[in-house]
């Protein structure tokens, strides 16, 4: 008789468009290959239902009518880690007895953990403990490493792109600046694809810190060729010039004393006293992670999805799966885990943008 295959799925961290596409590639892909032979456990909010052994069996028709569904029919949250060093609970103790306890109990084979950079790097801890795991990259800022693109990145730019878009027409009529502030902490993919492809006229990103004097400048050069009004596009991580050089007890002071919500505000203000022309500010937050996926999400999640069944059916376990130049593969998940893909700063979209002559801020 052939032995059992066990899997317990579990999405982690922020929800992005895609997940329910991902669990469905992963679950019909399994059920396709190992047929009466597997069995699968869905784990409810992200760690938190392996960790109090909270889950769901999952039939095969539990994969079926999700493929559109935005968010993740397992729920998801985002649990704390010591980096390098541990899972914890707000009392700094250890969960991964707990998660352990549950992953034996259930006698799974692996886990499959869909997440975004904490989660490859608390997935990684998870396998040093002794658990196996398979993990697929997902969000919407696109910034694992060892991956060209993860899944709810394209949707996110859609979004965005159509929030500029529809931003464009009333920011012409009024004459005005309009400062728009999408989502991206740590990395500028997301505002740099959605701003070239909606026609910003700055677009400003972590990775490049940015002198608003020079934004002020393309702002007023606009005006004197008569465009009364221009986009400015930013990355909720966008840095001045000025607060690159903090250190990290003077960035603390000014968040403490900061009487702005976001970056997006403080720019506007400057932008508007530097230029005189009335400006505002559009953060559509998480909406860019809201809805169905893009078909391109939705082809890319089911892709990801088949091929964590392969390295599951093949024992191929702490991996991820990756696209690199358009082929699917997988790398070892340590790779991964390790850095953060931020945007370099001479990568040719930088260097389109630059040659259409949007303003970088710099
Ligand atoms: O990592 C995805 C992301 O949407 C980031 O772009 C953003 O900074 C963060 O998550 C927001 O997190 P939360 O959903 O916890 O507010």
């Amino acid at each position: 008789m052939k032995r059992m295959t066990r899997v317990g799925l579990i999405t982690s961290g922020g929800d992005c468009q895609g997940l329910n596409a991902a669990i469905r590639g992963v679950g019909k892909a399994l059920f396709q290959r190992l047929g009466k032979n597997v069995e699968i456990f869905g784990m409810y909010d992200g760690y938190r239902g392996l960790i109090d052994g909270d889950y769901k069996y999952m039939e095969s028709s539990d994969f079926s009518g999700i493929l559109t569904q935005g968010g993740t029919i397992l729920g998801t949250s985002r649990q704390r880690y010591i980096p390098g060093k541990d899972i914890v609970d707000k009392d700094g103790n250890s969960l991964m007895p707990a998660m352990l306890d549950t992953y034996n109990r259930l006698n799974l084979d692996c886990l499959v953990i869909m997440g975004g950079n904490g989660t490859q790097k608390s997935a990684k801890l998870i396998s040093d403990y002794g658990m196996n795991v398979v993990t697929l990259p997902k969000t919407i800022d696109n910034d694992i490493w060892g991956t060209d693109t993860t899944f709810g990145f394209q949707s996110a730019v859609d979004i965005a792109t159509n929030v500029i878009d529809y931003i464009h027409s009333t920011a012409s009529s009024h004459s005005r600046v309009f400062v728009v502030e999408l989502m991206g902490r740590d990395a500028g993919w997301l505002t740099l694809n959605a701003g070239i492809a909606s026609g910003a006229d700055a677009i400003l990103i972590p990775e490049i810190p940015y002198d608003i004097e020079k934004v002020a400048d393309m702002i007023r050069a606009r005006k004197e060729e008569g465009r009364g009004f221009s986009i400015v596009a930013c990355a909720e991580g966008a840095v001045s010039i000025h607060d690159k050089i903090l250190t990290e007890e003077e960035s603390r002071r000014k968040r403490e004393n900061n009487r702005f919500p976001a970056v997006s505000y403080a720019i506007a203000d400057e932008l508007q006293k530097l230029t005189g022309v009335e400006t505002r500010v559009t953060v559509p937050g998480h909406y860019q992670r809201g809805g169905p996926p893009c078909p391109y999400d939705r082809v890319l999640a089911t892709q990801f999805g088949t091929a964590a069944a392969d390295l599951i059916v093949n024992k191929q376990y702490n991996r991820m799966v990756a696209i690199q130049d358009n082929r699917i593969i997988s790398i070892p998940l340590e790779d991964a885990a390790s850095k953060t893909k931020f945007l370099p700063k001479d990568h040719s979209m930088i260097q389109v943008a630059r040659d259409i002559g949007i303003c970088m801020g710099d």
